[in-house]
């Protein structure tokens, strides 16, 4: 069934440039959650304000406010997050170029579907040729930021990835590259930063070290992952952390450390999405995600990082068809259409039913085009910095 109460929840967010069409997607049946009125409504409104206010809180705060959660404080956070996205980003919403260029992975992590042990998962590497092919492609349409996402795969050397970013940088100047390659050594991020990449993404996946190892397999360390993130900081790139929503095993503690640690890392992106499960992995029969729950976190890291660039992910677009939209209207700002060639996207499967595997990339970017309009939002063609950051670079220049 499709879940539409959200929409409802964050009605108010919509803005006078918003379509009817857009309008019409609220669904009356959330009427009734309207009327619902939140028994502890006080304390979780007064929580949201401060949070607002202090853009943080206490562990003990975050379990009590995702305790509390309703229609109404959804809402509100949803009002409050997109306030702060217009202040800082007006109606942007920023595209990354997507390129899913190997579908290898030494790692076994229990919620994948390129997991190493997958016998069932079809593999793929682009050659250096094939990946600027994406490049060139993506910048016709407008694209000026190029993510490249890959499993662990050792066939990508350093000195394979180095030359793979400084071409790119070459040919498309103008242009920022995203790394999103997963765990490397302190030395490999040096150097693919000096070859020009501009940021990494590596989610942290969970910020409790129990639920860490419940997610993978012994010999990948929780310490060394997080170490990763504040390195990639140092070294200068933009970086991004992010989690699954719903993951097995996941508490509400779970998530209070991750929107704790969020608060302290200061990432300048935060990716989340919900968890879906895999026919071929260990959690094949777990539940996902719940939708609500993403889009109430989505608000949430607004209110914590005002200036984050903050995806509404594939995974959102996977388990509601509004996904993408109810994204940006709880405060998300990014949407990552996918750039790889579409003979490889059926293979490039995280989690089952993934969308947009048959479409060429001229498709989704117009569907996305689309889909961002009607709900008042237009897609910017630049490389989409945070909100900021050239401040923040001559800062430290000084
Ligand atoms: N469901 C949702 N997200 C997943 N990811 C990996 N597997 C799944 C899944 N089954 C996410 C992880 C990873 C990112 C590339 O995709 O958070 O970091
Ligand atoms: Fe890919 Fe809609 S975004 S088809």
């Amino acid at each position: 069934m499709i879940k539409e109460a959200s929409f409802f929840d964050q009605k108010s967010s919509l803005t006078d440039t918003s379509s009817l069409r857009a309008k019409r997607l609220f669904s009356l049946a959330d009427h009734q959650k309207h009327h619902k009125r939140n028994q502890g409504g006080r304390p979780i409104k007064e929580l949201i304000e401060k949070l607002e206010r202090n853009h943080g809180l206490s562990k003990e705060e975050y379990i009590r406010l995702l305790s509390g959660l309703d229609g109404e404080a959804r809402t509100l956070l949803a009002e409050k997050a997109t306030v702060l996205r217009k202040r800082h980003y007006g109606n942007d919403i920023y595209i990354r170029g997507l390129i899913e260029f190997t579908s290898f992975c030494k790692n076994d992590c229990l919620y994948c579907g390129l997991r190493a042990s997958n016998k069932n998962a079809q593999r793929y590497r682009l050659s250096k040729e094939e990946i600027l092919d994406c490049c060139q492609q993506g910048h016709e349409l407008g694209f000026r930021t190029f993510v490249l996402q890959g499993g662990e795969d050792p066939h990508y050397t350093d000195e394979i990835l180095v030359d793979i970013t400084k071409t790119i940088k070459k040919d498309f100047p103008d242009c920022a590259i995203t790394l999103s390659l997963g765990e490397r050594s302190r030395e490999s991020l040096a150097a693919l930063r000096e070859a020009g990449a501009d940021r990494y993404l590596l989610r942290h996946e969970t910020a409790n070290k129990k639920h860490y190892e419940l997610l993978h397999p012994k010999g990948m360390s929780f310490e060394k992952r997080m170490q990763q993130l504040w390195d990639m900081k140092e070294l200068g790139y933009q970086i991004g952390c992010g989690f699954m929503v719903g993951s097995p095993g996941q508490s509400t503690e779970c998530l209070a450390d991750d929107l704790v640690f969020v608060q302290r890392l200061k990432p300048h992106m935060v990716g989340i999405g919900p968890f879906i499960p895999h026919k071929d992995t260990p959690f094949r029969a777990e539940p996902q995600g719940d939708l609500d729950l993403t889009l109430a976190l989505l608000g949430i890291i607004r209110l914590i990082l005002p200036q984050a660039l903050i995806p509404s992910t594939t995974a959102l677009g996977t388990i509601d068809p509004w996904g993408r939209e109810k994204g940006v209207l709880a405060g998300a700002n990014v949407v990552m259409p996918n750039l790889s060639p579409v003979g490889v996207r059926k293979k490039y499967m995280l989690y089952d039913n993934k969308i947009c595997t048959g479409e060429e990339a001229a498709e989704c970017k117009h569907c996305l085009h689309g889909r961002m309009q009607r709900i008042g939002c237009g897609i910017a063609v630049s490389r989409g910095d945070p909100a900021g950051y050239r401040l923040e670079e001559a800062a430290l220049a000084d």
